[in-house]
């Protein structure tokens, strides 16, 4: 291949992620070259990418035998290692929601590919393991997430003089609501996220403000900063992504329009910057303003129980993103209501144990704990 195109294997490309790393390769084909995709239960949008994109392989772990063969042709189905270590990928995008991307993360970064994560639940559940694997194995994980992904930008070029990561936050859906307006709201109206369009997963996540404790977690990693570094501020406009204090004082920040496409295209093209007329431009006149707020805890009860869960060694942070899933599945099925979130939430870590964690399945095996820990507490409500 060209030196200049890039073997990319994408992991959940039927999501909002999956979806617009494709609208980026479609705009982009002489440096991405598309060599597999993943998807789950949408088949049809999976069938006509394979017919688009014509990927050496892909994966589906919903689809029968017989939609198998039918799909083939000279697209091969195949498992996610297979996928992820072959010869003709440079680049592992993993933009599935949950942790299903931790085996497949794993074994790209042990076969020295550089991993662009979207998927924030992995680093969260195996931060550590995912880190050393890849330090290990002289390869990147090039964070896909707006903010993680502006830290990044506003690092570079610069040495390791940093004193305080900023990490925004919208507010989410509900933001500025009374008590009771919170009660009466339907998952639709939760899904309904000011500034950006994202999965239904991560919408209710922001809303919960789960998502930023999650972020402040990533960043951790990615950046191996201490926690005390990192601070979050609500920021209404998403204009600005994250901001990176130097020991000096100074403040980088990284502004652009909320649009995930930006930050996949400096992961995938990374280290290039390339124009792309997709990419709305920011107008400092016209937005006038950029407004900031502290984080009112009491607001928010799942960023405190994430925090403290999140921020601990061993199998805690796992089981905080299983018990966080199946309570954001059954608010949006209509069993639990959004004020329920926090509480089946805490209850669940507080009847866990931190433990140690080895191995990959010991971490998956935290995360079932959890989703099923949250599921008897909804089950005796
Ligand atoms: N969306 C954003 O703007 C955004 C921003 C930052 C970070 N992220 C992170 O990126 C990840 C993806 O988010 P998203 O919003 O793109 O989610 P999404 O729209 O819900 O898409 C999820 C993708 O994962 C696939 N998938 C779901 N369950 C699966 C399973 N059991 N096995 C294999 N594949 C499965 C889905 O396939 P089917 O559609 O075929 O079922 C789909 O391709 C999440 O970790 C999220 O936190 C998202």
């Amino acid at each position: 291949m060209d030196d200049r195109l890039i073997g990319v294997a994408l992991l959940g490309s039927t999501g909002s992620i999956g979806t617009q790393t494709l609208d980026i390769a479609r705009r982009f084909p002489d440096r991405i070259k598309i060599v597999a995709l993943s998807a789950h239960k949408s088949t049809e949008l999976l069938k006509s990418q394979i017919e688009e994109f014509n990927p050496k392989f892909f994966n589906c772990s919903s689809l029968s035998e017989q939609l198998k063969n039918e799909l083939t042709g000279q697209t091969k189905h195949c498992s996610y290692e297979d996928m992820v270590t072959d010869k003709d990928v440079d680049l592992v995008v993993t933009a599935t929601v949950g942790d299903v991307a931790l085996i497949p993360t794993i074994h790209a970064l042990k076969a020295g590919k550089n991993v662009a994560l979207a998927n924030k639940e992995s680093i969260v559940m195996a931060g550590e393991m995912l880190m050393k694997i890849a330090s290990d194995n002289n390869c990147m994980i090039f964070p896909v997430d707006s903010e993680p992904n502006a830290i990044w930008q506003c690092l570079r070029g610069e040495d390791k003089s940093v004193s305080r990561l900023f990490i925004t936050a919208s507010g989410g859906a509900m933001r500025g609501m009374t008590d009771s307006e919170k009660m009466k709201i339907t998952p639709e109206r939760a899904l309904k996220h000011p500034t950006w369009t994202m999965g239904p997963k991560i919408t209710i996540d922001s809303a919960t403000l789960m998502n930023k404790a999650f972020e402040v977690i990533e960043a951790k990693w990615l950046f191996a900063v201490d926690w005390d570094q990192i601070e979050v501020v609500i920021h209404p406009e998403s204009m600005i992504h994250s901001m990176v204090e130097f020991n000096d004082g100074s403040v980088k920040a990284q502004i652009s329009p909320p649009d995930m496409k930006l930050p996949i295209q400096y992961a995938l093209l990374y280290p290039d910057r390339v124009f792309n007329e997709d990419l709305a431009r920011f107008n400092p006149v016209r937005l006038g303003s950029l407004n900031f707020e502290s984080v009112d805890f009491n607001q928010y009860p799942c960023f405190s129980v994430g925090l403290e869960y999140g921020s601990k060694v061993g199998t805690s942070p796992a089981v905080l993103c299983g018990a966080d899933e199946m309570a954001v599945e059954s608010f949006l099925n209509g069993t639990i209501s959004f004020y329920d979130i926090p509480t089946v939430i805490k209850e669940a870590l507080q009847a866990s144990n931190n433990e140690d964690a080895k191995t990959p399945q010991e971490y998956l095996n935290a995360a079932n704990w959890g989703r099923s820990k949250v599921k008897e507490i909804i089950n005796h409500k």
